[in-house]
């Protein structure tokens, strides 16, 4: 039985590729995840620990424990999701970005270097071309420029993995997806955030003047283009996920605010007046937008769920799992949100 390694599979898109790989898959999977405030075991469904699936509390970052991992699995490949992945958190402290989205990555990459696994999947961002407006959709050949510690991580790391490539031979992968929705997506990302804030009547926090454009993408569209990038991406490859329409942010809380008054039976125009333009995000990018034609044409892959059948789905399944929203009641979420919302970008408490 072959064994991989997938990286932060208790968080919100490694959740779902797990569940995957163990629908289309006889693999046996090892999830390592350090469960930090983003990582829950509920996200995995009720997968069984046994023979096709194990789940190891440990830091990426901690080389020892990782070296006795792979002595012990032997893995074919290695995925890695793990990450610390909020933009508005890498603005207040950038420290543990750095630590886990590429110490970490090094510290894979030399394992997978030492086990000679044959493919090594690093999950990195369109973040990493920085501000596409005025600009054409970025291809896999375009020039990285990030704007955040988060994308210039993420950044980092696509550059240490393609070294690892050229210096050493390693099979490394490198996909570049535009931004995910869906269900158990951690309540600090603009869609769960307005979901919650809409169903416990607070304000929607919208930054700036909310015009800012992203290319939404649902997660089970992105799980599949990562399963095809895995099983049939030519080793070196870097390839763009997305699917090439874009929103602002206003309308997608526009479409929230519509599933939500739909479902609930509450009134649209009262939901739409919580909305409330707060001091911009620092360094933000008005747009992103990525060439996808590399993907298509080489793995045949297409995106199939339109913006809005995912946003209503998205919604219905936050409405219909109010647990979820249990994530967000401890004392870090608490000081986060006061350090972005009511504080405004000031330094944050820790
Ligand atoms: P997430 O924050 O929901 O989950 C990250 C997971 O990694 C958590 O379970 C966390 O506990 C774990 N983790 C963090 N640090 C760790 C460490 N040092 N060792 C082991 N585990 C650790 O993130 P996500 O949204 O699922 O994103 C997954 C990956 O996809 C990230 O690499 C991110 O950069 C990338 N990505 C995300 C999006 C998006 O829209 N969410 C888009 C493009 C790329
Ligand atoms: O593009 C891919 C990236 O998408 C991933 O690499 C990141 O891991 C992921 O977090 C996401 O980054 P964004 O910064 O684009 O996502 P976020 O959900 O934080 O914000 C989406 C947009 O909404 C962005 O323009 C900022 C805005 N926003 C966000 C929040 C949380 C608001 O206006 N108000 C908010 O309260």
């Amino acid at each position: 039985m072959k064994t991989i390694i997938i990286t932060g599979g208790c968080g919100f898109i490694g959740g779902h590729f797990i569940r995957l790989i163990n629908r289309l898959t006889d693999w046996r999977v090892v999830n390592v995840d350090k469960l930090t405030y983003a990582g829950s075991v509920n996200g995995i469904g009720n997968l069984q620990e046994g023979q096709r699936y194990r789940f190891i509390k440990a830091d990426i970052v901690d080389r020892d424990r990782m070296s006795s991992l792979f002595a012990e699995e032997k893995p074919w490949a290695v995925v890695n999701f793990a990450a610390e992945s909020h933009v508005d958190r890498s603005i207040l402290d950038p420290g543990p970005f750095l630590q886990t989205n590429l110490i970490g990555v090094q510290i894979l990459l030399d394992m997978a270097r030492q086990y000679e696994v044959e493919r090594f999947l690093q999950i990195s961002t369109d973040e990493v071309y920085g501000d596409a407006e005025g600009k054409e959709s970025f291809t896999e050949g375009s020039l990285l420029s990030p704007s955040s510690p988060y994308s210039s991580s993420k950044a980092s790391a696509d550059l240490l993995c393609l070294s690892y490539l050229r210096t050493y031979g390693l099979p490394v992968l490198v996909s570049r997806s535009t931004n995910n929705y869906g269900p158990h997506q951690y309540p600090e990302k603009l869609i769960p955030l307005m979901i919650r804030n809409a169903v416990l009547g607070q304000e929607l926090p919208v930054y700036g003047d909310g015009l800012q454009r992203r290319d939404w993408i649902s997660v089970e569209d992105n799980i599949q283009a990562l399963y095809l990038i895995l099983t049939e991406g030519k080793s070196g490859s870097i390839y763009n996920i997305g699917t090439e329409t874009d929103v602002t942010n206003l309308e997608v809380v526009e479409e929230i605010c519509l599933g939500v008054a739909n479902d609930k039976g509450w009134e649209y125009e009262k939901l739409i007046a919580s909305i409330r333009h707060i001091k911009d995000r620092p360094g933000h990018d008005r747009q992103y937008a990525v060439d996808t034609q590399k993907i298509r044409i080489e793995l045949g892959w297409t995106p199939t769920t339109s913006f809005q059948s995912g946003i209503k789905s998205t919604v219905a399944w936050y409405l219909q799992n109010p647990s979820w929203e249990t994530q967000s009641s401890d004392e870090d979420y608490q000081r986060y949100k006061e350090a972005v919302y009511s504080k405004q970008w000031g330094r944050s408490q820790n």
